[in-house]
């Protein structure tokens, strides 16, 4: 295993579409590994491969100590709207207030191309949200209603 540089607004590969996993080899083990590593190391809550320049459709995260792992992740439905703060590994420095559902429902594959679905809430609905957005080439402060500036 191995972190890797999170590449930061600005970089092209952020806005790109990524691509849909076929393939649940030793490969995409070792990218998921490496990801996680990289969350861990950099203090995030979640990470999208995209983050780290790869245009796959992969997500790590690390809500309410529970360790996750999406692949091929879809939003199958959502309830509510909450309005709350947000940060990104690839936008330093900034914070901002989301607009985002209270509970969501998704269907994603596990490392060994296995489906599951999870419903999440709070944190983690806003989480999943905010890192499903990687896949497509969305930042958080594409929707950001207002910056929180100060210290937190
Ligand atoms: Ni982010």
């Amino acid at each position: 295993m191995a972190y890797r540089e999170i590449i930061k607004i600005g970089d092209d590969l952020l806005r790109k579409q990524s691509k849909t996993v076929t393939t649940f080899d030793r490969k995409l083990s070792d990218l998921l590994d490496d990801m996680a590593e990289s969350m861990f190391k950099f203090k995030g809550m979640g990470l999208a491969a995209p983050q780290i320049g790869i245009l796959k459709r992969v997500v790590v995260m690390d809500v309410n100590g529970m360790f996750l792992e999406f692949i091929n992740p879809e939003i199958v439905s959502s309830s509510g709207e909450v309005e709350e703060e947000e940060a990104c590994l690839s936008v330093p420095n900034v914070r901002g207030i989301v607009k985002r559902p209270f509970k969501i429902t998704v269907n994603a594959q596990d490392r060994f191309g296995n489906n599951f679905s999870i419903t999440g809430e709070a944190m983690l609905a806003r989480c999943i949200c905010h890192e499903f957005d990687h896949l497509n080439g969305v930042l958080f402060v594409d929707k950001m209603e207002r910056e929180v500036k100060g210290d937190k």
